[in-house]
């Protein structure tokens, strides 16, 4: 199967602007089975007031945003994970949203919000959810959570082949360097899609990165360029859980002494 990470920079609370910034690079992808977009993508990141993220939010259920990938998918056979300010009656999540051609297929809500969206979100309820895909089984995770590796395990654990990664990065380099790591000590396929420009005082640094279960860089973007990376994998890949001949990722651990660090 083909994965694609799309870097660009959707539009501040403009949904009809990052639509057609967005659509060249749909369109660049289209060969892909699984795409992944940044964070926040139908709304951008640096709001400026609760009410203005209000006004760019979206339900799940109710989205001009989602509505238009499940076009996209249903067009060219392809599903999509994006970051999407989501609205459920007057609170607000910043989510992932896996989309299929039927439109949204699940929703995971960021667990570990960053700086000042702790002002704007609610902090995430659903848990860590792994779905079923006819190549695989897929979580999602949404920037800031790559610092918390408790999160990568919980999902590989559940049996995720696959983790979809929307992002809007601003510390430059340190998560593109945590990612092949978590991969690797996973034994997982990690697809982190970031965004690029400014924003206010924001810089967002790029470097969309595709890792394999080995830790190896598969694809990675430059840091300020609109562009697809892409890379043909195989998802099995992730069944292998050794680390050496002789050294399980999971069953090695010694959740015995971790303590509440550990997770079971
Ligand atoms: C971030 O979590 N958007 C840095």
């Amino acid at each position: 199967m083909r994965l694609a990470a799309i870097q660009f920079a959707p539009a501040l609370h403009d949904l009809h602007a990052t639509l057609g910034a967005l659509q060249p690079h749909l369109d660049a992808a289209c060969e892909a089975d699984l795409i992944v977009l940044p964070e926040l993508c139908n709304s951008g990141y640096n709001l400026p007031d609760r009410p203005t993220a209000l006004a760019a939010a979206e339900p799940v259920a109710a989205s001009a945003f989602l509505d238009h990938l499940a076009a996209f998918c249903a067009q060219h056979h392809c599903e999509i994970v994006t970051g999407f300010c989501e609205r459920e009656r007057e609170a607000l999540y910043n989510s992932a949203v896996l989309v299929d051609a039927n439109g949204p297929v699940e929703t995971y809500r960021k667990l570990h919000l960053f700086m000042n969206e702790k002002d704007f979100f609610t902090p995430g309820d659903r848990g860590l959810p792994v779905v079923e895909r006819p190549y695989g089984r897929v979580g999602m995770q949404v920037c800031f959570d790559w610092a918390f590796p408790e999160a990568w395990r919980a999902l590989a654990m559940q049996g995720a082949d696959i983790i979809a990664h929307p992002s809007n990065l601003v510390l430059p380099g340190r998560c593109q360097r945590a990612i092949p790591i978590h991969a690797m000590l996973n034994r997982v396929f990690i697809i982190t899609g970031n965004r690029i420009g400014t924003e206010g005082a924001l810089t967002f640094t790029g470097q969309s990165i595709i890792a394999s279960p080995a830790g190896e860089v598969l694809a990675e973007a430059a840091q300020d360029n609109a562009c697809v990376i892409t890379a043909v994998i195989d998802p099995n890949a992730a069944h292998d859980k050794m680390l050496t001949p002789r050294n399980h990722a999971f069953d090695d651990r010694r959740a015995d002494v971790y303590g509440s660090a550990g997770a079971s």
